[in-house]
């Protein structure tokens, strides 16, 4: 219930001036995001690097709804790429790309336009040496993303692509992309979806995750296991005891248990951290709000104490 209440929420445009105009809520926004420019995420990967985890960026921003804007944001990851092959990261750090942040919604040639824009930054992430993962929105946008998600990889074969366990067609689509070069990262889901398409229930979900990551790990792509759930990264790192440590990597986001981050790469294994950054950070927030009930306590706490 207050996950589908904050999910909603995620998308109206009068909460969101409401949270974002609230002066206190920055620092606690901040708990999840690098901060809002450019500098900031640079600073955060090489804090994120420094005791050897990996690091995707998200320059934040979604549902675009207008061309200058959608450009602004393929400038914005030119810039973010030049600085992370100026600061030497680009071998330890690549990006990940929203579609609608870069187009997929404009009403004329959405497609046509984020696949154009998509391209550009590919080709800037290709000069410096590092990869492109293609982020996955609601289940209205799987069949563009993956059409688009092909039509990089004749270019750029090592652009990859999330895949959400609670939608009931991505065992499938696991399938699909478990071939040789293919990066797919593997999360349980994030937006408010209906049964017709989505599992509901949590523990369904699960199962679901551990039938895609069987599919995943039995193939010759690269898994990119995308959680913070014990049991499911206990048995990822099962599944893979016969791949080589570097066929495979662990992901979490900026701010989520970043103990274990460090303990699992302690160990020896690949961790990639997934960094936001950039003042368009509410739906991103919410999404983070609505996983975990406390943090919206964490959140309200924060409106009433300095
Ligand atoms: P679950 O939600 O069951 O959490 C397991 C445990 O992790 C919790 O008990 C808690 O300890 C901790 N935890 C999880 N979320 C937390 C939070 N917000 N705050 C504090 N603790 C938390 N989704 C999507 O739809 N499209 C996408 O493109 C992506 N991309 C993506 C990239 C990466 C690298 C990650 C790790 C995740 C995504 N996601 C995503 C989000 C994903 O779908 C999912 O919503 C979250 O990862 C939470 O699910 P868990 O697997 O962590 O399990």
């Amino acid at each position: 219930m207050l996950r589908s209440t904050l999910l909603a929420a995620s998308r109206s445009g009068a909460i969101r001036k409401l949270v974002e105009s609230t002066p206190l809520t920055k620092p606690v926004v901040k708990r999840f995001i690098a901060g809002d420019d450019v500098d900031a995420a640079v600073a955060a990967t090489g804090d994120v690097l420094a005791d050897g985890r990996l690091v995707t960026l998200d320059h934040l921003g979604e549902d675009t709804r207008d061309a200058s804007q959608a450009t602004a944001t393929v400038e914005a990851y030119l810039t973010l790429l030049g600085r992370l092959q100026d600061a030497g990261y680009a071998d330890r750090a690549e990006v990940s790309v929203k579609l609608s942040a870069v187009g997929q919604f404009l009403p004329v040639d959405g497609e046509k336009i984020a696949l154009e824009n998509a391209r550009k930054i590919c080709s800037a992430a290709g000069v410096v040496g590092t990869t492109v993962t293609l982020d996955m929105e609601d289940h209205t946008t799987t069949d563009s993303t993956l059409g688009i998600l092909r039509e990089l990889r004749l270019d750029f074969p090592w652009v990859g692509a999330v895949l959400q366990a609670y939608l009931k067609r991505t065992e499938q689509d696991c399938r699909d992309l478990a071939h040789a070069g293919s990066r797919v990262r593997l999360c349980k889901g994030a937006y408010q979806e209906p049964a017709s398409v989505a599992y509901q229930d949590k523990s369904e979900v699960d199962l679901s995750y551990v039938r895609c990551l069987k599919v995943l790990m039995k193939g010759e792509g690269y898994p990119m296991v995308a959680s913070h759930d014990p049991r499911l990264i206990a048995i990822a790192a099962d599944l893979a005891r016969d791949r080589a440590k570097d066929s495979y990597e662990f992901q979490m986001l900026y701010g989520i248990r970043p103990e274990e981050q460090k303990r699992i790469a302690a160990e020896g294994n690949r961790m990639r951290v997934y960094v936001p950054y950039g003042d368009e950070w509410y739906g991103y927030f919410m999404r983070r709000l609505a996983e975990r009930p406390a943090n919206v306590a964490f959140f309200l706490r924060s409106l009433v104490t300095k």
